[in-house]
């Protein structure tokens, strides 16, 4: 079974029948042998430095998205949100998530105030990881052992130009980010999805 077809009509659903949806179908993704075999196994022995996409599907414009991360032991991204809904499930390996809280009003540009609210493992057995939208799911994932992980994200509709925020809790900050910097495969660090 493709991706098109596990996703069909996701991207018409409200958010939180989505992300509902979007756990279904990366729980029969990440157990279909055709897709690991073709799209995770080959990412294996893959050298890396830093954390990429190794692979990336697109619906049609403006729909879901499935990508394939590969993070290297020692890799994490910045903390950061997303502008549409995401879920994702480690394949191989464990990486641990957390999880923040916005504790300021958004009044004021460029500035945020986090909290950290959790920080959980999740390897395949520890199932689906879901981000809402905005400040709803402000996050960062990182792999800090010593073994490498691959997991596998879907994300919603794209609904404008930027991808989601950056933010950086030393100094308070927090910038958009736009879709042209999300990571492809093996690029330089500090971009984040
Ligand atoms: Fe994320």
């Amino acid at each position: 079974m493709t991706f098109t077809q596990y996703t069909r009509s996701l991207e018409v659903l409200p958010t939180e029948l989505a992300l509902r949806q979007a756990v279904s179908v990366l729980a029969r993704l990440v157990r279909d042998s055709v897709f690991l075999d073709s799209h995770i196994l080959p990412l294996l022995d893959e050298p890396a430095e830093d954390w990429y996409v190794a692979y990336r599907e697109d619906l049609p414009i403006g729909s879901t998205s499935l990508q394939v991360f590969v993070w290297p032991a020692g890799t994490r991204t910045m903390i950061h949100d997303h502008a549409c809904w995401g879920a994702f499930c480690c394949v191989v390996g464990t990486v641990f998530e957390e999880r923040y809280q916005r504790l300021d009003d958004g009044s004021l540009a460029d500035h945020a105030r986090l909290k950290k609210h959790w920080q959980l493992p999740w390897s395949l057995e520890d199932g689906i990881s879901t981000v809402l939208p905005g400040a709803r799911g402000i996050h960062r994932v990182g792999n800090p052992t010593e073994v490498r992980a691959v997991s596998v994200h879907l994300y919603g509709p794209r609904l404008g130009e930027i991808d989601g925020r950056d933010y950086d809790p030393l100094c308070d900050y927090v910038c958009d980010r736009p879709h042209d910097r999300i990571r492809a495969r093996k690029q330089t660090p500090e971009t984040s999805r």
